[in-house]
C-alpha cells in the first residue's frame, strides 16, 4: 500500500477529493426522509430509521467511512450473492444453474413463482436463495452437522470481509423464523415441483440455514470490503487472500447487474449501471468492478424493498463521478 502511494499508483489517485464528493452526497441523502421500515420481520421494525452509514474500500485498500458506518445490521438478502458464490466455487456454474435460472423474475422477491422450466428465476430472489442453500450440502465433510455448516459459512463470509466484523444476530434469526410463512410456502412449493437436487426430508433444517445466512450481522465497513473483494476478481484487498475465482465474481456480478435490486433491477441497471444487491435491513452492496466496493445502509425502504437513501446515493454517485459502466 505504502509503496503504491509513493508511486502515486492508486486506482483513485486523488482519494481525498473523491471522499469529499462522497461526503457531500452522504449529507444530501441524510435529509431524505422517505420510506418505511420492513415490518414483516418484527425485529427489523425495531431499528432506528435515522441511521445512515456509507463505507468505501478500493481494490488497493484505500478506505473511507462516514455516519453509522460501524453500526451492526443483518445482511438479509445481501447474503444471497455470497452463498451463491460459495455454491459456484464448490459445484461449478453448470451444476448450480441446472437448478436455478438467470432471468429477473419481474416479480416481488418473496413471490411464490417459478420460471417456465420450474426453476427459481435467479439466486437473488427468495426462491433461488433457498434453493442455493439446499445445494450447500457436505461443505465441510459428508454428513456434516448443522453447526459445522453454519461455522463454515460464517468463516467464508469473514474471509470475504478480510476478517472484519461479521457475526450473527440471534434475535433477528428467531424473529424471522417465527414470521416465515411465505418462505415455508416457497420451500414447499419447490418441493412439490421437484426443484431441489435432492428432495429435502426436513424443510425446517433447510430454511433454518437460509434464515441463518440472512441473519449474519455485519456493518458498512466490513461489507465494503466484501464488495471490494467482488470488485477485485475475488482477491480480498485488505488481506490479499484469493477467496473466490475470477469466474465466480464474474457470475455473481452479472446476476447482481440484472437481478440484484428486486423489481427495480432494470431501472437501477439503466440509471446507475453498477452491479448491486439490496436487503430488507436497508443494506446495499455496490460494486464498481476493478475500482472499489461500497456498502451503504439506511433502514427505510421504498415500495420495492430497496433502501431509499441507498438508491439516492447510488444515483448521485454515478452522476458525480461518471461511474455508470456504459
Ligand atoms: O427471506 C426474507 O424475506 C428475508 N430474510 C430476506 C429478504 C430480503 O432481504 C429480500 N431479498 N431479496
Amino acid at each position: 500500500l505504502i509503496s503504491r502511494a509513493f508511486r502515486g499508483q492508486f486506482v483513485i489517485p486523488d482519494f481525498p477529493s473523491f471522499t469529499k464528493g462522497i461526503e457531500h452526497i452522504y449529507w444530501n441523502c441524510k435529509s431524505n426522509s422517505q420510506g418505511r421500515l420492513a415490518t414483516y420481520i418484527p425485529q427489523l421494525a425495531r431499528v432506528n430509521p435515522d441511521q445512515w452509514g456509507v463505507s468505501v474500500c478500493t481494490i488497493d485498500g484505500q478506505r473511507f467511512g462516514i455516519g453509522d458506518n460501524r453500526v451492526p445490521f443483518t445482511m438479509q438478502s445481501c447474503s444471497k450473492p455470497l452463498t451463491y458464490a460459495i455454491a459456484l466455487e464448490r459445484l461449478g456454474q453448470e451444476r448450480v444453474h441446472q437448478y436455478v435460472g438467470q432471468e429477473p423474475s419481474g416479480r416481488n422477491f418473496n413471490e411464490l413463482v417459478l420460471d417456465h422450466n420450474k426453476k427459481p428465476h435467479n439466486p437473488m430472489v427468495n426462491a433461488g436463495g433457498i434453493l442455493v442453500c439446499s445445494m450447500l450440502k457436505d461443505l465441510v465433510k459428508p454428513e456434516q452437522t448443522l453447526a459445522e455448516k453454519f461455522d463454515f459459512t460464517l468463516n467464508y463470509y469473514k474471509r470475504l470481509a478480510g476478517g472484519e466484523k461479521l457475526g450473527f444476530n440471534n434475535a433477528v434469526f428467531l424473529s424471522e423464523r417465527e414470521a416465515a410463512d411465505r418462505n415455508y410456502a416457497i420451500g414447499h412449493y419447490m418441493r412439490e415441483h421437484g426443484c431441489y437436487p435432492e428432495k429435502p426430508a426436513d424443510l425446517r433444517e433447510l430454511l433454518d440455514y437460509y434464515f441463518q445466512c440472512c441473519s449474519m450481522e455485519s456493518n458498512c465497513e466490513a461489507m465494503s470490503v466484501i464488495a471490494a473483494t467482488l470488485a477485485n476478481g475475488g482477491i480480498c484487498p485488505t488481506t490479499e487472500e484469493k477467496v473466490l475465482l475470477p469466474e465466480t465474481t464474474r457470475d455473481v456480478l452479472s446476476l447482481l447487474h440484472s437481478c440484484g435490486m428486486y423489481d427495480y433491477s432494470g431501472q437501477f441497471a439503466f440509471r446507475v449501471g453498477l452491479p448491486a444487491k439490496s436487503g430488507v435491513s436497508g443494506a446495499m452492496l455496490v460494486v464498481v468492478p476493478n475500482v472499489m466496493g461500497i456498502c451503504v445502509w439506511s433502514p427505510p425502504l421504498d415500495p420495492m424493498g430497496n433502501s431509499c437513501r441507498g438508491v439516492q446515493f447510488c444515483e448521485e454517485l454515478v452522476g458525480e463521478f461518471n461511474l455508470h459502466r456504459y
